[in-house]
């Protein structure tokens, strides 16, 4: 039996999908709020344990934790669940500095507990559908590819309670592109074996007018070490309709594209012997299902259940896998801490004239004097 406690009432979004593994046990749940931990304690249901302080949580015998608090508490929690010898799954972001990131490999690299990152938006059926036809060859060689995520945020800067939340300083009170996973971990799914290299952010201007330093929209570029191209934009500040998954994506023999909108579809094209270079025509990729990876086509009722036709569901099951084999997930620390950098130096960039800034390596065992920000 593997034990879970839970950290932060987002955590509950794993319920479903932790629910629907055999021999997996929800056994804690923390928060320091007490009113949203009883709440969260009930809809759990069953023989739970409460706890505030998650300190406390991690000292009792649970095997894992699911760390669901806001983003400044990612990386202190997450040492301390490995240093007590928890696994982890983290919520995004991985962490809110480039020290901290440093520190978080070390911490993972020495004590040997499974780490995986919780970019849920990875686990999009379609996402996975066209990294099979990428995998496949049907787009050619990959070169380019954008990704955005258009969400205005301006209700949850302030409780129900009247205090201010953690996204007024953590998210909206700094410079540059403070959410840059949803869309960098997604697109990264199809330039396999790509490292991003270097990055450079561009903004508009502030227009809001709370008071906050957000950009009113970034758009980060990210160059990978073959050179292929990534467009990444972010805007949490404007008015404007929810579209939190568009992607786009471009090939030697075809394109992708997703705009998200409730009366769109998610289209693709190639060049094909009906469909010459100049005579190329959209078709939608729902006719492409034969690509979508066998999980998600055999997923059952209860998988589906989870959310995300099975999404939320296959993200805890590699986490919950990762454990039983004692092998780090395909969504380790290194990525964790590579694409959440590419947010954090771009709030440099950004404020620098959108200087090029050079990514760290996160790979394992880097010598110290290698753990630095290069211009
Ligand atoms: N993957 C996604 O799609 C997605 C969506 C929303 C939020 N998130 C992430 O989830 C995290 C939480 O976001 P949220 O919107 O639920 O925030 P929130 O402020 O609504 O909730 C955070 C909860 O954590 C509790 N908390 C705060 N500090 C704590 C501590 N030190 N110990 C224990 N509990 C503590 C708070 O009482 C609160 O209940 C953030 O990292 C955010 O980036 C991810």
């Amino acid at each position: 039996m593997i034990k879970i406690g839970i950290a932060g009432t987002r955590g509950l979004s794993t319920l479903m999908g932790l629910k629907a593994i055999e021999d997996v046990q929800i056994a804690a749940m923390c928060d320091l709020d007490e009113a949203h931990l009883n709440e969260a304690a009930e809809k759990i249901g069953g023989d739970i344990k409460k706890y505030r302080v998650f300190d406390d949580m991690i000292e009792s015998d649970i095997d894992a934790v699911i760390i669901s608090t806001p983003m400044q508490c990612h990386v202190p929690q997450a040492i301390a669940a490995l240093e007590a010898g928890k696994h982890v799954m983290s919520e995004v972001t991985a962490g809110v500095t480039i020290d901290e990131l440093f520190w978080l490999t070390e911490v993972v690299e020495k004590y040997g507990k499974i780490y995986m990152y919780g970019e849920n938006y990875i686990y999009d059926p379609r996402v996975q559908q066209i990294k099979e036809m990428v995998k496949q060859g049907v787009f050619g060689d990959t070169y380019y590819a954008e990704g955005m995520y258009l969400h205005n945020i301006g209700n949850l800067f302030v409780y129900p309670n009247g205090k201010t939340s953690w996204r007024s300083f953590w998210q909206c009170g700094i410079r540059g592109n403070f959410y840059p996973t949803h869309s960098v971990g997604p697109v990264m799914q199809w330039f396999p074996g790509e490292r991003i290299t270097e990055i450079s952010t561009y903004s508009p201007g502030i227009y809001n007018e709370l008071g906050l330093k957000q950009d009113s929209g970034t758009t980060t570029m990210c160059k990978t070490a073959t050179g292929k191209l990534l467009q990444i934009r972010v805007d949490c500040m404007s008015p404007r309709p929810h579209c939190m998954d568009y992607y786009h994506l471009q090939g030697t023999k075809g394109c992708f594209n997703s705009r998200s909108h409730k009366d769109d579809i998610d289209r693709v094209s190639f060049i094909g012997e009906d469909s010459p270079l100049h005579e190329m025509k959209w078709q939608k990729l729902d006719n492409f299902e034969i690509y979508m990876p066998d999980r998600y086509k055999n997923a059952t009722q209860e998988q589906k259940a989870a959310g995300h036709n099975g999404g939320d569901f296959f993200i805890v099951e590699d986490f919950i896998n990762a454990i039983r084999d004692n092998k780090q997930p395909e969504l380790d620390v290194y990525k964790a801490c590579e694409w959440t950098a590419v947010g954090l130096l771009s709030s440099l960039s950004v404020t620098n004239g959108s200087r090029t800034m050079q990514m760290p390596d996160f790979r394992k065992n880097m010598p110290v004097e290698e753990k630095r920000i290069t211009l």
